[in-house]
């Protein structure tokens, strides 16, 4: 379980996340919200970059917080960014591989790993290309297994469907619903496709303005008025 209790984020005046809870207590939960509601703050709270002004993060009673950063990671947590972070000039097993590089485990331990999450996504009969020859659906697979990889307890993906065709989103659908069965971590998700949320999210929290205005079951969320009037008049798709 995740549990997020009020969170607060001021950027100067802006008040980016205003006393914000939300308990996550299912394999894959859902964040949505128009642009600018403060989605993408919440994920950098959780995993270090941003320090909130007040509030608690705790997964299953562990104060994730009182972590540094890098001990974040070092302790499971995996993020993906909106744009992925592949290296060109590695192929795509190395890039998966420096990800559990500095680890204690032995490298052929390691390799195997490396495989195994390459096969689950779906990139291993193209684990020798190099980042430079990757199109972009491939990039997106290759970016997912090095979250997978090094004992992950928390996987956040930041808007991970953007720019991709409605059959690369499916299956991309799938292999989040995968996450949980293969590593053990409970999965976020952040994205503008509330079809691939309703697909894939049994518990959805909704911002707007920086204010959580719904959280809990995602049909039953997606079905709430004020859910439906903030999309209202925006360009986000409607729900
Ligand atoms: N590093 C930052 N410095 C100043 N303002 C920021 C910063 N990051 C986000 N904001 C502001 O916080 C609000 C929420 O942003 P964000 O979390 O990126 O929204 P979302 O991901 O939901 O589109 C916006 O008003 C944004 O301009
Ligand atoms: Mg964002």
């Amino acid at each position: 379980m995740l549990e997020i209790t009020d969170i607060t984020v001021r950027f100067g005046g802006v008040v980016a996340l205003n006393e914000v809870s939300a308990r996550f207590t299912q394999p894959i939960g859902g964040i949505i919200g128009p642009n600018g509601a403060g989605k993408t703050t919440l994920m950098n709270v959780i995993s270090g970059f941003v320090e909130p002004a007040g509030g608690r993060i705790e997964r299953d009673g562990q104060n994730l917080l009182a972590l540094a950063p890098h001990r974040r990671a070092h302790w499971g947590l995996r993020r993906s960014f909106q744009k992925e972070e592949i290296a060109e000039d590695l192929t795509v097993f190395e890039n998966v591989l420096v990800q559990i590089d500095h680890g204690r485990a032995e490298r052929g331990r390691k390799s195997a790993e490396v495989l195994r999450m390459l096969e689950l996504v779906g990139m291993a009969d193209r684990m020798d290309k190099p980042g430079e020859a990757l199109n972009s659906f491939e990039r997106r697979l290759t970016d997912v297994a090095k979250c997978l990889v090094g004992s992950p307890r928390i996987v956040m993906f930041d808007e991970p469907a953007g720019g991709l065709s409605i059959d690369e989103t499916r299956q991309l659908g799938r292999l989040i619903r995968a996450i949980h069965d293969e590593t053990g971590a409970q999965t976020l998700v952040i994205d503008h496709d509330v079809d691939l949320i309703r697909e894939i999210c049994a518990e959805t929290l909704v911002l707007d303005f920086g204010k959580r205005i719904a959280f809990g079951p995602t049909s039953e969320v997606l079905d709430n008025p004020k859910v439906k009037a903030a999309y209202l008049g925006t360009e986000e798709i409607g729900i």
